[in-house]
């Protein structure tokens, strides 16, 4: 479904990516973890088209789509929410919900995605008339999500949605993303806690300085480097 080929990206010349292979099937949940700066944010940013794409190819089903614009990518049912919950805080929650529609011309289809949101998110409803900063972390991060639903896509670019957030909400956002996937929903995940990870995940790449350092299903959980690296202290 999402196929990335020996991708190298990064910022105005800087070389972040040297060479990453990625794979995302229809309805699969396939995490990202590593060290800070590794790279992760890039890889979601380089399918988003929002770092710099030096050579490599990124394909969805089978169209090329590396070179494509933000509305494209919305198009073909790709949304992403960004690491750091990030919302447009003098806008009120329904507003920051529409501008996750921006690309769908009929009304009708953006109401019933907006009442579709509503029903996950009650709490989202029940603020709607309220601007955005004044939510809590945990309502920001659905709020930042539910735009990203606003699009009905088929595949969730989600980077580090626990962040920050109480071990509850993040168990709430844990939830969610295995509801996502049950209505169909394919998610490229940055997840920072590597045991949640591997146990949601149906592969697990771990990325270290630019590159591919291990792949594997959810017995990657029994790697010696990941029990000593990321699951011990020091992660
Ligand atoms: N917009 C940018 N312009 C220039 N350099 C950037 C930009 N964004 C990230 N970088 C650099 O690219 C490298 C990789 O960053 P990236 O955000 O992908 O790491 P990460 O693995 O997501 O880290 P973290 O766990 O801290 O979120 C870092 O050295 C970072 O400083
Ligand atoms: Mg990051």
């Amino acid at each position: 479904m999402l196929t990335i080929k020996d991708l190298h990206a990064g910022y105005n010349g800087l070389k972040v990516l040297k060479g990453i292979d990625i794979m995302v099937k229809p309805k699969e949940i396939v995490a990202l973890i590593g060290p800070n700066g590794a790279g992760k944010s890039t890889v979601i940013k380089s399918v988003f088209n929002i770092a710099n794409v030096y050579s490599g190819s990124i394909h969805y089903h089978t169209e090329d789509i590396t070179n494509l614009k933000t509305h494209q990518l919305m198009k073909r049912g790709i949304s992403y929410v960004n690491q750091g919950r990030i919302n447009f805080g003098n806008l009120t929650v329904e507003e920051n919900l529409l501008i996750g529609a921006d690309d769908i011309h009929d009304k009708n289809v953006i109401q019933k995605n907006l009442a579709d949101v509503y029903k996950k998110f009650p709490v989202l409803r029940e603020r709607k008339k309220d601007l955005a900063y004044g939510l809590s972390g945990g309502q920001q991060q659905m709020l930042a999500i539910g735009r990203a639903l606003m699009n009905k896509p088929t595949l969730l670019l989600l980077d580090e949605p626990s962040l920050g957030l109480s071990p509850l909400l993040q168990k709430q956002v844990f939830a969610l993303i295995a509801e996502l996937r049950t209505e169909g929903i394919a998610i490229l995940i940055v997840e920072q806690n590597a045991k949640k990870a591997i146990e949601m995940a149906d592969r697990t790449y771990v990325l270290e300085d630019g590159k591919i350092a291990l792949m594997g299903g959810k017995d990657i959980v029994h790697h010696e480097k990941i029990k000593q690296v990321y699951l011990g202290g020091s992660y």
